[in-house]
């Protein structure tokens, strides 16, 4: 059986957030941003006083004394707490960009994290974005998006996307650290960053969020509704 799930990967900086939050807003689905868990793994390894290159072993004792999940809101909404408490911007500063390739290449990292990502399936339809969504959390989803754009366009984004880039950041500079992210999430042994061979791919290097937004919704709901008609007929 499919998976009620709508898969968005893609490499750094494509734009995957903007568009995967909207789309979960206009379905009514639930939105989880896998990057930002694997983000807070980071963060809380730093905050710990590990310091790269890590240490496996330390980071697997890390794990077994920290809490990082989605939680319901108040408001219906998921929101990623780090021990109980709302992860803020601090998950999404230049340090922890710097470190956050290393971190999630670690099979411990990962295994931990997969089973708290396949849960929320439980929930209802939602929309995940990560890297590894469409092909090793929900291989069986039922609905595969590959966001991607050209390296110039990504990393202009990025620079617009305040407290996400060092100061003093140029369109060159961090088009060369997002590069290096996705070459180390790309040759990774585990779970590496790559298209789904059934995923839809879209280059937004020349859309608007809006439109890939559009797109994306259109897919989904024109195949949503055929399969909506096709229940009733059964029944
Ligand atoms: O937002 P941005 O494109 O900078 O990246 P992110 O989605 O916040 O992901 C941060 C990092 O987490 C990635 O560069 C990957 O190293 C890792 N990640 C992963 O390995 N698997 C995922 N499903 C999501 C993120």
């Amino acid at each position: 059986m499919k998976q009620d799930v709508i898969a968005i990967d893609g490499p750094a900086a494509a734009g995957k957030s903007t568009v995967a939050s909207r789309i979960a807003e206009k379905l009514g689905a639930h939105y989880v941003n896998t990057g930002n868990m694997y983000r807070a793994v980071t963060y809380s390894a730093l905050r710990t006083g590990l310091k790269s290159p890590f240490d496996r072993k330390k980071i697997k004792e890390m794990l077994e004394n920290i809490d990082i999940n989605y939680v319901t809101g108040t408001d219906g909404k998921l929101i990623l707490t780090m021990d109980g408490k709302p992860a803020g911007t601090e998950i999404r500063a230049p340090e922890i960009s710097r470190h956050v390739s290393e971190i999630a290449a670690m099979p411990e990292v990962r295994d931990w994290l997969v089973n708290r990502q396949r849960q929320f399936v439980s929930l209802g339809t939602i929309v995940m974005e990560g890297r590894d969504i469409g092909t090793v959390i929900f291989p069986d989803a039922k609905y595969k998006f590959f966001l991607t754009a050209s390296p110039e366009v990504r990393a202009k984004r990025r620079l617009e996307q305040s407290g996400e880039t060092a100061d003093g950041a140029t369109i060159a500079s961090v088009a060369k650290e997002i590069a290096a992210r996705d070459e180390m999430d790309s040759k990774r042994d585990m779970a590496p960053l790559r298209k789904a061979d059934d995923a839809v791919l879209v280059d937004c290097s020349e859309m608007t969020a809006d439109e890939v937004v559009d797109r994306i919704y259109a897919i989904v709901n024109k195949s949503m509704l055929q399969s909506r008609k096709q229940s009733i007929n059964v029944s």
